[in-house]
């Protein structure tokens, strides 16, 4: 696949409150952005364990989002400080895996922050294109499997969850 036809896949783990809902949002106020990604709605951007995100990748995935409320103003109090040093934590993981860490990006955005998110989802594709394919991603089949395993990964590892859905 030539690197200007190339599309990315990305998984977006939207927090219910904030960015879901600025996604929400954005498509209601029609505003354009890249029709990359597939949402996948968690309560908390402290919902996302790291190996949402590797399972995402292996699933097909050529980037991930995890986008939650701003600092200071989770749901559910601290969870997205938590998101934040797992973010960190999973670059360093990913780095030492060969997979390059910039797939792979935090965003906050209220729920009228619609613009943002549309401009934070096009500056991810924007940026994966860059990248190329990931290698996982020939695995990736748009028959609507692939979507339900996605959306199961936040059953697994629920023991694992301090925020439940
Ligand atoms: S409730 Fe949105 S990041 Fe925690």
């Amino acid at each position: 696949m030539s690197q200007t036809n190339f599309e990315p896949k990305i998984v977006g783990f939207l927090c219910n409150w904030c960015s879901y809902r600025a996604a929400d949002l954005a498509g209601i106020a029609r505003i354009t952005h890249a029709p990359n990604v597939r949402i996948v709605r968690v309560m908390c951007s402290g919902r996302v364990d790291p190996t949402f995100v590797l399972k995402a990748l292996s699933l097909g995935a050529d980037g991930v989002m995890i986008a939650g409320c701003h600092p200071g103003e989770c749901h559910y109090v601290d969870q997205n400080y938590k998101a934040m040093r797992r973010y960190h934590l999973l670059k360093h993981t990913l780095h030492a895996m060969g997979v390059e860490p910039d797939r792979v990006r935090l965003v906050w955005a209220s729920a009228a922050e619609g613009q943002q998110l549309a401009e934070a989802i096009d500056g991810l594709v924007a940026d994966v294109k860059k990248l190329g394919p990931l290698g996982w991603s020939q695995n990736w089949e748009e028959n609507g499997e692939r979507l339900h395993a996605l959306e199961e990964i936040i059953n697994e590892h629920a023991e694992a969850m301090e925020v439940h859905a």
